[in-house]
């Protein structure tokens, strides 16, 4: 019967050549434990989308009623309390996993050539990412919503040229009102999850295109000289991509996942009051991926100096990763024998750590 399945599909769409060609993808043979992350990503991308489908059938995206649709999944909705949670802590570790991976990718100078367009696409998907979880961040309605909108569009509006037109896109207008509620929910279910649905594959695919990297320890036997662009092509040793890197991908995110779930029943996702705004003392707090973002607007205050912490700072560093393939260009991949790309890496990982740790301590009621 299975077998009568199967045939019918392969004479029309040769379903087992497809899979097969999926399942043989050769990976490099060592360090495996380190290329799971990739997929541990798109995994996490889809409960996030399960869970969030969920959520859609009680969350209202009107502000006064937002929040107490929220507190109402998480309080009156049967597992509304865990869906909320998994949301909520798979995004953060969503969030974390990308440093990783992208930490991972920088260290063993997988961006170089013949996979710039790999670390483009994988900036793309990093950013839309981020702006998610900003986004479900104001959806919330509650007190720290009302008031990180309302700060964001603050900094939005700070955009040479265009600020002012930002500001009325975010806003829906000059004033937080419905719309603006309404505009966040439109980009954070449907644009910027369509933009990762159309780049993962992209990035998948290229990542395929090329073959993995994976270590530069792989490559110690290739006579091929380190400007050949074929020599990064074909490590030394592969294993085929099923069952030995699926096996590896499944475990690590089996073992995430019961973290995310064991978060989501332990701490579980804070409603937090309602907003007010009129309480003009109110010192919001960013999630703890935005707290180095945040403690840097606080090194520029004042009009004339808040444009470095709110786009000059922000946009250098962003284009300057970006385009970090094109301006590291050496062909050196070991961490160990370009000190001067390691270093830095670890001095902006400190740092980032650094800014995230002060920025999270508690702060004095703003006096605005
Ligand atoms: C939702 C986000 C992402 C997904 C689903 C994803 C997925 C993947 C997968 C499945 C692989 C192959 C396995 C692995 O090496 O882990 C990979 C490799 C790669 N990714 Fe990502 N990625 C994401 C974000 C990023 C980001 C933010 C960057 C960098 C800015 C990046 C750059 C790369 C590069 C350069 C490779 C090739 C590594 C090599 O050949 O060794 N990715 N990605």
């Amino acid at each position: 019967m299975f077998k009568k399945i199967q045939d019918w599909f392969d004479e029309r769409i040769g379903l087992t050549e497809l899979i097969n060609e999926f399942n043989g993808e050769r990976i490099p043979a060592r360090g495996g434990w380190a290329y799971t992350f990739g997929s541990l990503l798109a995994f996490l991308f889809i409960i996030q989308v399960v869970t969030g489908i969920f959520l859609l059938f009680y969350y209202v995206p009107y502000f006064p009623m937002a929040r107490n649709s929220t507190y109402f999944i998480k309080h009156h909705v049967l597992l509304g309390n865990i869906l909320l949670g998994i949301h909520l802590w798979g995004a953060f570790t969503m969030i974390f996993i990308l440093l990783v991976h992208m930490s991972r990718v920088y260290f063993s100078g997988s961006y170089k050539k013949p996979r710039e367009m790999q670390w483009v696409a994988g900036m793309v998907l990093f950013s839309v990412v981020v702006f998610l979880g900003l986004t479900g961040y104001m959806l919330i309605g509650n007190e720290n919503s009302w008031w990180t909108i309302n700060v964001l569009d603050n900094v939005a509006s700070h955009t040479p040229l265009i600020g002012g037109f930002l500001r009325i896109i975010v806003k829906g207008g000059t004033e937080t009102s419905v719309l603006t509620m309404q505009h966040i929910f439109a980009v954070h279910v449907w644009l910027l999850p369509l933009v990762v649905i159309m780049f993962i594959p992209i990035h998948i695919f290229l990542v395929r295109k090329t073959g993995e990297q994976g270590m530069p320890l792989e490559y110690k036997n290739s006579k091929l000289p380190d400007d050949d662009i074929n020599k990064w092509k074909h490590p030394d040793a592969t294993v085929p991509f099923f069952p030995d890197q699926l096996f590896k991908d499944m475990i690590v995110a089996l073992g995430v996942f019961a973290v995310i779930y064991f978060l989501a029943i332990y701490f579980g996702a804070p409603i937090g009051p309602m907003f007010r705004p009129l309480a003009l003392n109110f010192a919001p707090e960013a999630d703890w991926y935005f707290l180095a973002n945040e403690e840097l607007l606080k090194y520029f205050p004042g009009h004339g100096l808040i444009i470095f912490s709110t786009f000059l700072i922000p946009t250098i560093g962003f284009a300057i990763l970006f385009a970090l393939p094109f301006i590291d260009r050496g062909h050196e991949r070991s961490p160990f024998k370009r000190p001067a790309a390691t270093v830095l890496g670890i001095l902006f990982l400190l740092l980032l750590v650094y800014l995230t740790l002060i920025g999270g301590e508690p702060k004095a009621p703003a006096t605005v």
